[in-house]
């Protein structure tokens, strides 16, 4: 038989008493992973993963290829230098200049098992640097698994929602943290998952001021490379160039993911760049640590030594080639991944038409871009509850709540995962959904 949505609510009840969750808003994207997967299974009933940013799309077979060569030549039995093999590191510096316009040699360009290692190599470093500054500041909303990732750790973190802190408000607000609270350094997503706005340079260079202001270490998470599809910093060399903080501090840091804006994310690799002088700068206290009071040493040589000893070879020859080919204008990737543009255009609008509401719903006054993520709430529904019954309708989503929104009613959709024939699924579940709740 056939399962019909809605799904019995008391399965889901079931379900809901194994985990140990009193507001599935709190549930972590995994956790949402599990349940939706466990209703799947129990139920029959196929859901809409919504929940997760794993790319739609294959990587590229120039990395494949690559990966499957690298593997022939044996080099799975040998360990691979930490910083990264030396024909990655150019193609990355290669990379920091045709698409961001910065000037960086290879040897401040460093490979990690994805952007999540170099997150939490910058956290080890970044609460380190003076004795008396422990705290990372999130420009939120923003990504769970880094939050995690601090209190794993064991270190503070300060937060605000930047939605109401926009364009020259952004400076006060900073300053405000900064000079009450004791930090180390500041942490963005740009474009920002999971709101998709994109700072502009007036904000990028309040950041930097701020940084050199008080000497703090930037972070600048740039997960979706080139993913603000209004404009197109896809040709090498060319401009427009993907906005950075780089331009205004030398206190800067970029993680470049290989997993959205080249669909990499299993072979989990990224892509770490540290400015030239904050490689080089010395911070007497990083010594209780490290075997180095210099950045970039302790950095390499104890903080992402002692992660992973590395990154597996076959990836970062995968990702050498496909930088080549990207930095010679042979591969366009933004052509294969605005795909998630045009789906994001598509699935707001039949969220909308069924009486749902985009949470964070202009750009500094300006539309909205479309692309891995939206932001939905639908009237009367917290976030947990509009994330519970949108799984009785097998639609699976995590809150905002859990990214450091204020907006406790929201949503985080993602819509990597949808294909073409699920749109008109989507599409009756949601006018169900809307005839069953709408007023
Ligand atoms: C903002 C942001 N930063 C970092 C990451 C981690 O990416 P990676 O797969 O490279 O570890 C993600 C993944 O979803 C992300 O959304």
């Amino acid at each position: 038989m056939k399962t019909q949505v809605p799904i019995d609510p008391k399965e889901l009840d079931e379900l809901l008493k194994e985990t140990h969750f009193d507001d599935l808003g709190n549930a972590s994207i995994r956790e949402v992973v599990r349940l939706s997967q466990n209703i799947e299974k129990k139920t029959g009933l196929p859901f809409i993963h919504m929940e997760m940013g794993v790319p739609g799309l294959d990587v590229n077979r120039i990395a494949a290829e690559a990966e499957a060569e690298a593997f022939a030549r044996g080099y799975a039995s040998k360990y691979a230098p930490i910083a990264g093999i030396e024909p990655l590191k150019e193609e990355m510096s290669k990379f920091v200049k045709n698409f961001i316009n910065i000037e960086i040699p290879p040897e401040y360009c460093f490979v990690t098992v994805g952007s999540a290692q170099g997150s939490i190599a910058l956290f080890l470093m970044a609460n380190r640097l003076f004795r008396d500054r422990a705290g990372i500041l999130f420009i939120d909303p923003g990504f769970p698994v880094q939050k995690l990732q601090v209190k794993v750790l064991g270190y503070d973190y300060e937060t605000f929602d930047v939605f109401n802190y926009r364009g020259d408000r952004l400076k006060d607000k900073l300053e405000e943290i900064v000079k009450e609270k004791n930090i180390s350094s500041i942490l963005y997503s740009n474009p920002n998952n999971p709101t998709w706005i994109s700072f502009t340079e007036e904000e990028l260079k309040i950041i930097g001021e701020v940084a050199n202001e008080h000497n703090l270490m930037i972070i600048e998470d740039l997960a979706y490379f080139g993913m603000d599809f209004r404009k197109d910093y896809s040709h090498p060399g060319e401009p427009p160039y993907q906005p950075t903080v780089a331009k205004y501090t030398d206190n800067w840091t970029m993680l470049i993911s290989a997993s959205k804006a080249f669909s990499y994310a299993g072979q989990r690799i990224g892509m770490l760049i540290v400015s030239d002088k904050l490689y080089h700068k010395k911070f007497p206290d990083l010594s209780r640590y490290y075997s180095s009071d210099q950045f970039g040493h302790a950095l390499v040589y104890n903080a992402l030594y002692s992660l992973s000893a590395g990154v597996a070879h076959t990836p970062q020859y995968g990702l050498t080639a496909l930088l080549k080919a990207v930095n010679e204008g042979r591969y366009n990737f933004r052509e294969d991944v605005k795909v998630y543009g045009k789906r994001a255009e598509e699935l707001k609008k039949i969220f909308l038409e069924n009486g749902f509401h985009i949470v964070y719903d202009n750009d500094l006054g300006e539309e909205l871009a479309n692309g891995f993520y939206f932001t939905i709430a639908y009237e009367g529904m917290t976030g947990g509850e509009l994330l519970k019954n949108l799984l009785l309708y097998g639609i699976s989503t995590i809150a905002l709540q859990t990214t450091g929104s204020e907006r406790h009613e929201g949503l985080r959709a993602c819509v990597s995962q949808i294909q073409e024939e699920q749109i008109p699924v989507i599409e009756e579940r949601l006018r169900i959904f809307h005839k069953n709740f709408g007023k």
